[in-house]
C-alpha cells in the first residue's frame, strides 16, 4: 500500500496522507499526531452508512475511545443549529481538553467539525478525513472553517489547522459526477495557478487513474500558499481564482448551484474577460473552457453582468470602494488586479459576451 505523503508546515505542522484503501488503517495514521484518546466522529447521513464502520472499528483499534454524531447531508446543514448541537454532543460525551473531533465527510463536515473542535472548550484538535473530491484536493487543508448565516455563505468561523488528514481516494469512487465535478473544479483552479503539469491533466489527462497524484499536488500547492499567509491578508488571496463571480452565481441561484459548479463559470467568466481585456498572453480561456467542459462543468450563465455585479457587491465579506480580482494571465501566471468597484460590471460583461 503506497501512501504519499505532504507536510503542512504551519503553526506545529501536519501531515496529509493519500493513497488507496486507507480507512481501514486509518487509526494506524492518525495515532501517529494524536495518542489514543476519546475521539467524536461527526459525520452526515450519507458518509456515515458508506465509511463510519470502518473508521471507527480503525480508531479502535488503534486505542482511541470512539463516539458520533451525524447530521443530516447538504449545505442546508452547516448552520450555527447544527454546530450547537454537536457542541452539546462533545459536552455530554465528555470530550476533554485532550480528546479530539475526527471530520469524515465532504467540504460541509469539514468545515462545521473543525468549527466546533476550534470552540469547544475553546478549542481542541481535530482530524480531517475527506470523504469528497473536493474536501480532498480544497478544504480539508488550509484550517478554513466555520458554517452559513442566514444573510450569506461561511460568516461565522475561524482558522484552525488539523493535527492530521487523511485522504483514501477510494472513497472518491461512490461520488456521484456531480459532485466529483465540484471537486473537479477547485482541482483545475489549482491547476490554472499552479502550472502545466497539473492543468494539462485536465486539459488532455486521465483523471480518475491520476487522483493520488493530483490531490498530492493540490494539497502540496495550497500548503505552500498557506504556509506563508495562513490569515489570507494576500498571497491566499490568489486560491480565489474564479470565486468573486462564482459566489455571485452561487447567490444569484439562490444556493441551488454548487460551489464547485458556480466556481467553473466564475474561472470561465475572469478568463474571457482577461482575454478580451489584454490582460492574458497567449489567451487562456479556449484551454481552460476546455478543462472544465471535459470534466462535467460549464462555462456559461444565464445571468446577467448587472446581476452578478449586484450581488458580488453585496458580499459581506467586502469592504471599500475597490475589490480585489483574481487574474489568469496565462496557466501558471495568475496575478492579484485591485479595480474600483465601478469597473466590475465592464469586467464581467467582457466575460459574459458571446463572440
Ligand atoms: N474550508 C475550506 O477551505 C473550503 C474550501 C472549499 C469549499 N468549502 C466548503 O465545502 C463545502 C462543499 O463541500 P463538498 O462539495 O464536499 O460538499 P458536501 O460535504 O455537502 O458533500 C457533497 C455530498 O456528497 C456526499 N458524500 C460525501 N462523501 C461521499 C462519498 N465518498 N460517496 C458518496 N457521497 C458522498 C455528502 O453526503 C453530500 O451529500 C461548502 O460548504 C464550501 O463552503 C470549504
Ligand atoms: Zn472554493
Amino acid at each position: 500500500m503506497e501512501i504519499k505523503s505532504v507536510r503542512i508546515s504551519v503553526g506545529k505542522g501536519y501531515d496529509v496522507s493519500i493513497g488507496k484503501n486507507l480507512l481501514g488503517s486509518c487509526g494506524e495514521l492518525i495515532v501517529k499526531a494524536v495518542k489514543p484518546c476519546r475521539a467524536a466522529i461527526i459525520t452526515d447521513s450519507t458518509v456515515e452508512k458508506l465509511f463510519l464502520v470502518t473508521v471507527a472499528e480503525s480508531l479502535r483499534n488503534a486505542g482511541f475511545t470512539v463516539c458520533a454524531f451525524s447530521f443530516p447531508a447538504g449545505e442546508q446543514s452547516k448552520t450555527i443549529e447544527t454546530l450547537s448541537a454537536i457542541l452539546e454532543f462533545l459536552a455530554e460525551n465528555h470530550l476533554t481538553r485532550t480528546d479530539c473531533v475526527i471530520a469524515l465527510g465532504g467540504g460541509v463536515v469539514g468545515d462545521i467539525a473543525g468549527f466546533a473542535a476550534g470552540c469547544y472548550l475553546r478549542g481542541i484538535r481535530y482530524v480531517q478525513i475527506p470523504t469528497t473530491f473536493l474536501a480532498a484536493v480544497d478544504s480539508s487543508v488550509g484550517g478554513k472553517t466555520g458554517v452559513d448565516l442566514r444573510v450569506g455563505k461561511n460568516l461565522a468561523g475561524m482558522f484552525i489547522q488539523p493535527e492530521a488528514v487523511v485522504c483514501d481516494t477510494d472513497c472518491l469512487e461512490q461520488l456521484p459526477g456531480e459532485v466529483f465535478s465540484d471537486g473537479a473544479a477547485e482541482a483545475i483552479k489549482t491547476g490554472i495557478l499552479s502550472g502545466e503539469q497539473l492543468f494539462s491533466l485536465f486539459e488532455n489527462g486521465d483523471v480518475k487513474s491520476s487522483l493520488t497524484k493530483i490531490i498530492e499536488t493540490c494539497v502540496a500547492f495550497k500548503g505552500s500558499i498557506v504556509e506563508t499567509d495562513q490569515f489570507e491578508n494576500g498571497l491566499r488571496k490568489t486560491l480565489n481564482l474564479g470565486h468573486t463571480i462564482g459566489h455571485a452565481i452561487e447567490k444569484c441561484s439562490n444556493y441551488t448551484i454548487s460551489h464547485g459548479h458556480a466556481v467553473a463559470v466564475g474561472m470561465a467568466v475572469i478568463a474571457r474577460a482577461a482575454d478580451r481585456l489584454g490582460l492574458s498572453d497567449p489567451p487562456v480561456a479556449p484551454r481552460i473552457e476546455k478543462a472544465l467542459i471535459r470534466n462535467g462543468l460549464t462555462v456559461h450563465t444565464d445571468f446577467s453582468a448587472e446581476e452578478l455585479t449586484a450581488a458580488a457587491l453585496s458580499d459581506k465579506k467586502r469592504a471599500g470602494d475597490e475589490i480585489t480580482l483574481v487574474i489568469p494571465g496565462g496557466i501558471g501566471s495568475c496575478y492579484l488586479k485591485t479595480i474600483p468597484v465601478t469597473e466590475l460590471n465592464s469586467v464581467i460583461k467582457a466575460g459574459l459576451e458571446e463572440r
